[in-house]
């Protein structure tokens, strides 16, 4: 059951400097997708959301002012809204409405593994804005949402890029063809299977992009630019045999493959299993493949399996589907029946 629950609020938060916010122990429930930034060739300019693994927050209202994080998870994260990806996000959120006498408590169960490379960092902080956005029922557009959330990648990164933050808001892919200003175009979905396999090492993206060249060679740009110019072209025509082709990275997958344990085996039997293409997700260690269908996509997961088996690195592997919707919020009320 819905329950909107702000007609219940005491202040409106519409009108900045409104009255006081009084909890009522409603509250937002968030389903926070992982996305795989980059999609190979479009570093910082191209992702998707996955259907799984996802992040689940509640956000409700305290009757004193500040920011209260708990984490119902074993990550070690900081409960230190200054310090916490989702802690920044909000108050940057509050900010701008100037009313950071509101009291936000954000319960935040994680199963997206920190440094593994799938949007760890942008679930938590767009989860929360998102959620703040509805719970204040403030109307912020998802353009704006995208702006406070990348407040917690540059906390997380030192680089504020809305490559995970946006597929995580809007779902399906993005194309973030613009930071500064934002100018964000979603792509149609392709009908494809994803194969991520996480091996268990961390790798931080701060160090991940601590290690890129800042100059390239032309024919590396030329090169890379026809690459995602097929993919958004594959994209938008639902042509796979292009979009497999234009998975192709000659500036960053080189540098940082060699960070990543098993990667070209991966790719090469990923490929011979019957992938259409994939490469790195985000910033690593995770892999990605896409397929056309799900006997390819859980073939390509066994390979995954079976590489780092004889390796002897510890793994998850996922076999999931691009996520069309985004974050998906509910609204609760404690011993109401959904
Ligand atoms: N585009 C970012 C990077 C994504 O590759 O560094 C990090 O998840």
């Amino acid at each position: 059951m819905l329950i909107n629950a702000a007609i219940r609020l005491q202040f409106s938060p519409l009108i900045p400097g409104g009255g006081q916010a009084v909890s009522d122990g409603s509250m937002i429930e968030v389903r926070s997708p992982a996305t795989v930034a980059n999609m190979v060739c479009g570093f910082d300019v191209l992702g998707f959301a996955v259907e799984e693994p996802y992040d689940t927050m509640q956000l409700q209202l305290k009757d004193e002012a500040g920011i209260t994080i708990i984490h119902e998870d074993h990550f070690g994260l900081s409960i230190d809204p200054l310090h916490n990806v989702a802690g920044v996000a909000l108050i940057a959120m509050l900010e701008e409405i100037g009313r950071q006498d509101i009291g936000l408590e954000l319960r935040i169960r994680k199963q997206i593994k920190p440094g593994s490379g799938v949007g760890s960092s942008a679930a938590s902080a767009a989860g929360a804005v998102v959620a703040a956005n509805e719970l204040l029922q403030l109307s912020f557009s998802k353009e704006d949402l995208v702006r406070f959330a990348m407040h917690g990648e540059k906390l997380a990164s030192g680089v504020k890029h809305a490559d995970n933050i946006a597929p995580c808001i809007y779902g399906g892919v993005t194309l973030i063809r613009s930071i500064f200003p934002l100018d964000i175009v979603t792509l149609p979905a392709p009908d494809l299977y994803v194969t991520i396999v996480h091996p268990q090492i961390e790798v931080r993206t701060s160090d991940a992009r601590s290690i890129l060249k800042q100059h390239l060679l032309l024919r590396d740009a030329i090169r890379q630019w026809g690459n995602i110019a097929g993919l958004v072209a594959g994209l938008l025509k639902n042509d796979h045999a292009l979009i497999g082709r234009s998975l192709e990275d000659v500036i960053i997958e080189p540098v940082r493959s060699i960070l990543i344990p098993g990667f070209d085996e991966v790719k090469k039997r990923s490929k011979n299993a019957g992938a259409l293409g994939g490469g790195i997700s985000g910033s690593g260690p995770s892999i990605f493949m896409l397929s056309s269908d799900e006997k390819t996509a859980q073939a390509v997961g066994a390979e995954m399996r079976a590489i780092y088996s004889a390796i002897g690195l510890d793994h998850h592997t996922y076999v999931t589907r691009i996520c069309s919707t985004g974050i998906r919020t509910n609204w609760t009320k404690p011993n109401s029946v959904n």
